[in-house]
């Protein structure tokens, strides 16, 4: 350290930053899920629940009280669930069930060409060799058929892409993150660890997975890769910088959480905790950048001190100290907060910021069940305290053979109403809205464009009286019904008069699931919601269903959810603090659910101090892709809490596991 360095520490608590301090209502009353549940079963019980159980209705009866509930068989076959649950432990290992084998696949530091730059195990590699590497924190994920685009559906090759949202600070040097003004080279690094990675991968004659090295769809795309805005924002005066005097362009994307798919076989990847990159020391900051928790003292990483200064680390600090005549980055945090198309088959492609989908906290994105000739719609979550649930619409319908990401570019977004009834609305955030713009009126908020609006997605979302969840992570559309689930992660913040039936619990410190059907159609503006799940230590029950957690299924924290092709609900868990450390939960997990019956199994427990996120199949549904983020987030330099996968005394590394059945079966069974 020389004498001109200061000392730092990286925050890393206060990466969800509650900003929402809207004064949407909050129902005073606790409300009985229960009822929730009865409305939501009688409101449009020949819709909703035939949709629900996917025309197979075996028989309707009636509960004591005369309400019809429903009696369908599960949607799983009898040969699904059938493996034996595993218990929560702290092993600092993958734990899967008796039969199944889990095996370390595409570390952090894992070079693209298969041999060079060399991962060292010292975390001395440079910024370029990070560039050629895969990324940290492995996060969403999926895996394309290598013939995808023909229409195939090979299970032995294809492009596994994956998020990587952070990075662990201690971990990615020597010595860690320890003294400003920072090091060029390790914020190109840390720069370059974040982002997506595009692996070509093939199963070997073995059984084995393997990277094509050399592969021409092996990408890297990280925080500094060129992109552009697309959709309403584009060329807004407010998303102009120096790099793009047009507002067309910018570069890089940063903390990627989940992701999504689309229909036409691109790779949606989603912008999280994205605003503490940034610094805007000014005074007082515009609403797009105060609303979404960017820093008033310095960038999360301090990038913005990097020297020697370049443009590529200055563009890190939005003050208007930082403006200079050939042009500033005050803009530079507006251009962040979107879902990223990218097209994993194409590597000279330019990922496209796709602008009408709205600008949050951006935690996954799915899409609902396609029809042809009708609208696409597309749900996402913006995960940060007290924040709200989204759905796009697209104005132009869908057809297989014409769909692309046009589609993403014109639509109407809107938010969700939970009302305490069961019922829900969609609450449109459109220019063209009277009502809408009569709310925002009343609240004493205007808007210039719709660009405007979607720059201030949240803002807008709070006038049009949306209500504030307990931080929306991932969503799930079942594949047959068209039913979505989505992951409350937790909110501690929750206080005793601000419950609601969509969020019943005060202090929810392990979180909850909730589901809802359209009403009539996918685009409609109407659905009905209930509870699925209230997760917990064992003995937790879920109010007006027959679920009581057992030792084979407690979970705190849901985060990553996905349904797989037989209709099972895959269940990850993102438990930190003294939750992860010292819980009744063990490591964080994964668990898979039946969606009608709610039996419930632990399927795979991580490592130690890890984070477990990030799914996907083959479409056999016999390999398996599950990404371990952060083990031994914990760890001092030189003092690692988990050494996996790597084992020995090795420096712990975010890694994709392939899990597979011994007996070549399929996966969940
Ligand atoms: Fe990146 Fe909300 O988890
Ligand atoms: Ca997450
Ligand atoms: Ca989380």
């Amino acid at each position: 350290m020389s004498d001109s360095k200061t000392a730092i520490s990286i925050d890393n608590s206060g990466i969800d930053p509650q900003t929402n301090f809207s004064l949407n209502p909050t129902f005073a009353a606790v409300v009985d899920a229960r009822m929730a549940r009865r409305k939501f079963l009688k409101g449009s019980v020949g819709a909703a629940v035939a949709a629900f159980i996917g025309g197979n209705l075996a028989a309707c009866s009636s509960s004591d009280d005369g309400e019809p509930t429903p009696v369908v068989p599960p949607v799983a076959g009898p040969e699904l669930l059938g493996f034996a649950a595993v218990a929560a432990s702290r092993t600092d290992g993958i734990v899967v069930p008796q039969g199944y084998t889990a095996r370390a696949f595409l570390p952090w530091g894992t070079p693209l060409t298969g041999s060079y730059p060399a991962y060292l195990a010292d975390a001395s590699n440079s910024g370029a060799d990070q560039e050629q590497q895969i990324g940290m924190h492995h996060d969403g994920m999926h895996f394309f058929p290598i013939d995808t685009r023909s229409g195939g559906d090979s299970s032995t090759e294809g492009l596994l892409v994956f998020n990587h949202e952070y990075i662990d600070n201690n971990l990615i040097h020597p010595n860690g993150i320890d003294t400003v003004p920072r090091i060029a080279d390790e914020a190109r690094k840390e720069i370059a660890a974040h982002g997506v990675s595009v692996a070509h991968i093939q199963q070997q004659a073995d059984g084995s997975w393997a990277l094509v090295n050399n592969s021409p769809f092996n990408r890297r795309i990280t925080g500094a890769t060129p992109m552009e805005l697309a959709g309403p924002v584009r060329g807004s005066s407010k998303v102009v910088t120096k790099y793009s005097p047009d507002g067309s362009r910018t570069r890089g994307t940063l903390n990627n959480c989940g992701n999504g798919y689309t229909p036409w076989g691109t790779y949606l990847t989603c912008e999280e905790n994205w605003a503490g990159y940034f610094a805007n020391t000014d005074a007082s900051q515009p609403r797009e950048h105060s609303r979404y928790g960017v820093s008033g003292s310095n960038g999360r990483y301090f990038w913005e001190t990097a020297t020697p200064t370049a443009d590529v680390y200055q563009r890190f600090n939005a003050s208007t100290i930082a403006a200079d005549a050939s042009g500033d980055y005050r803009n530079e945090p507006n251009t962040f907060g979107w879902i990223v198309e990218i097209d994993p088959f194409n590597p000279d492609s330019v990922p496209q910021k796709r602008t009408a989908l709205g600008r949050f906290g951006h935690e996954g994105v799915i899409f609902g069940k396609l029809e042809e000739g009708k609208p696409v719609v597309v749900y996402s979550g913006d995960d940060s305290t007290f924040e709200y649930i989204y759905k796009f619409v697209s104005s132009a319908p869908y057809y297989k053979n014409t769909a692309g990401g046009h589609l993403l570019n014109d639509g109407i977004l809107y938010v969700a109403r939970f009302n305490e009834d069961g019922s829900g609305d969609w609450l449109p955030l459109d220019i063209t809205n009277a009502d809408f713009i009569a709310k925002a009126a009343a609240a004493g908020v205007s808007f210039a464009d719709q660009a405007d609006i979607l720059l201030n997605t949240r803002l807008a979302a709070d006038v049009a009286g949306a209500t504030k969840m307990d931080r929306p992570e991932w969503g799930a559309v079942h594949p047959e019904t068209g039913e979505v689930y989505f992951t409350l992660t937790n909110n501690t913040r929750r206080t005793d008069t601000q419950t609601d039936a969509p969020n019943p619990r005060a202090n929810n410190a392990t979180g909850h699931i909730i589901r809802w059907n359209e009403r009539e159609a996918q685009a409609a503006t109407a659905f009905d919601w209930d509870i699925f799940l209230l997760a917990g230590d064992v003995g937790t029950e879920t109010p007006g269903t027959e679920l009581t957690l057992t030792a084979d299924n407690h979970l705190a924290s849901p985060d990553g959810l996905w349904f797989d092709k037989n209709g099972l609900l895959w269940i990850q868990t993102d438990m930190s603090g003294s939750q992860q450390g010292e819980g009744p939960y063990g490591n964080n997990q994964m668990l898979v659910a039946d969606p009608v019956t709610r039996q419930i199994k632990r399927f795979l427990v991580g490592p130690t101090d890890c984070e477990v996120t990030g799914i996907s199949a083959t479409p056999d549904m016999k390999t398996l892709f599950v990404n371990i983020q952060h083990p031994g987030d914990r760890s001092e330099p030189g003092n690692f809490t988990s050494n996996w996968p790597d084992g020995g005394s090795s420096r712990p590394r975010s890694a994709t596991v392939i899990v597979t059945k011994d007996d070549g079966g399929v996966i969940g069974s």
